[in-house]
């Protein structure tokens, strides 16, 4: 069974509230998994699968923890060979062609990078749901398998 890496981008904390949440479920799963908040190439390339919460800030900008990460990434290009993937993006529609951006960039490149999406990207709206969590947690244990097998 593979581990669960999870990358968490965040600037108020709520993001990284959500991936602490989900990364219990996983623990309570017996599922080995961990959180990365200023992580760096390498723990994306030694990931068995990769999951990536994020919220949004700018204008569609991957938050500033994630900021070097992100474009190391898109430099060096580590190609994922089919790794599985999956990205849930905290964002508010208020910010329209923005929303989710932050996610979107991730979605978009980890599929350039050619790893397999397990499923689409999860979308949470804060001007909808307050506590993020209660969405994402019941999402990644829905994909749980698709992520560990
Ligand atoms: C300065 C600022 C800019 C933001 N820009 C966007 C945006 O472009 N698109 C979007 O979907 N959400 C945007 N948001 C909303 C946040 O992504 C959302 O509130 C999220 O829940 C914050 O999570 P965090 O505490 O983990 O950063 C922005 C919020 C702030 C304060």
């Amino acid at each position: 069974m593979r581990s669960v890496s999870i990358f968490a981008g965040s600037v108020y904390g709520n993001a990284q509230h959500v991936a602490e949440e989900v990364n219990d479920m996983l623990s309570a799963q017996g599922i080995e998994s961990e959180v990365y908040t200023d992580p760096e190439t390498d723990d994306f390339v030694n990931a068995e699968s990769v999951l990536i919460i994020t919220s949004t800030t700018g204008q569609g900008d991957v938050p500033p923890n994630l900021e070097l990460f992100f474009s190391d990434l898109q430099d060096s290009f580590p190609l994922m060979d089919g790794k599985p993937f999956a990205v849930a993006a905290l964002g508010d529609s208020s910010y329209g062609d923005s929303y989710c951006g932050g996610g979107r960039q991730f979605f978009d490149l980890l599929t350039e990078l050619q790893g397999k999406p397990v499923a689409e990207m999860f979308e949470v709206d804060a001007i909808e749901t307050l506590a993020a969590e209660e969405e994402v947690v019941p999402w990644v244990k829905s994909i749980t398998s698709g992520l560990t097998e």
